[in-house]
């Protein structure tokens, strides 16, 4: 590589190195382990600020969790659902995007404008930073499975009725089901709420493990409320952390 290669190698990393850090990550993971290596076998995850214990072995959860019925067999039964009003709104039904077997899932409110209009699950601002987060967290895109509590946009983002989650709630529950993930990432007071049947705020969930029939959950904060309050981004690299320690995804670094 002559001396310009070079320089616009670095150059094109420094750029990157600074996407991260405006998504609030100011450490990189070390490599990663193979899959079904022992998460926090190696020493950096036994860092005094690391996470405690993981709750459910990786393998058990997978077993406790995998439902028989696909991803399109879901879709199938949701058809084109009118099962509350917001089915008579919607542009395109949100169903979910991403790897059906994915060992990661991450779960949102509902759909917003942007996403009413693509059929796709986090494609609008906030769903760029998620991008960038499980990025950051060595995944691609399509490694790991996206979706929401509601399937269809609440007119003018308003926050969804009761009726309505529990007519389509049960599908995400079917959804993660028929995955089978490792690890549940719930993205915001609403998911987590409603995930955890609680009322607690989500600054009192997030940072530790919970129990999703069988699967850890990591409730963290929304990422639109990231692009609002991009101080607390921190806190949500926090809990990536630990989502990336229980799939062996390899400790982060520890800051000097
Ligand atoms: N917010 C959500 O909760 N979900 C989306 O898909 C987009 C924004």
């Amino acid at each position: 590589m002559g001396v310009d290669g070079g320089r616009e190698t670095i150059a094109s990393l420094r750029r990157y190195l600074e996407e991260l850090k405006e998504s609030g990550v100011d450490e990189l993971p070390r490599a990663a382990v193979p899959r079904g290596g022992k998460p926090g076998s190696q020493p950096e995850a036994a860092s005094p600020a690391a996470a405690p214990a993981p709750p459910t072995p990786v393998a058990e959860s997978q077993m406790a969790t995998t439902s028989g019925e696909t991803l399109d067999d879901i879709r199938r039964d949701l058809g084109d659902c009118v099962r509350c009003q917001l089915g008579n709104q919607r542009t395109n039904l949100v169903f979910g995007v991403g790897n059906p077997r994915a060992r990661l899932v991450f779960i949102g409110e509902a759909p917003g404008r942007e996403e009413d209009l693509k059929g796709e699950p986090f494609v609008g601002e906030a769903g760029q930073l998620l991008t960038k987060i499980i990025q950051a967290m060595g995944f691609a895109r399509n490694d790991v499975y996206i979706c929401n509590v509601l399937k269809c946009r609440p007119p003018g983002n308003r926050n969804p009725h009761h009726d309505e989650i529990v007519q389509c709630a049960p599908f995400m529950l079917r959804q993660v089901k028929a995955i089978g993930p490792e690890v549940v990432v719930a993205l915001g007071t609403f998911a987590a709420q409603t995930l955890l049947a609680t009322k607690e705020p989500i600054s009192a969930l997030r940072g530790r493990f919970h129990d999703y029939h069988g699967i850890p959950l990591m409730p963290t904060f929304h990422p639109a409320f990231l692009v609002r309050y991009p101080e607390r981004k921190r806190e949500v690299w926090e809990d990536m952390k630990q989502v990336m320690g229980l799939l062996g995804k390899g400790a982060p670094a520890i800051k000097g």
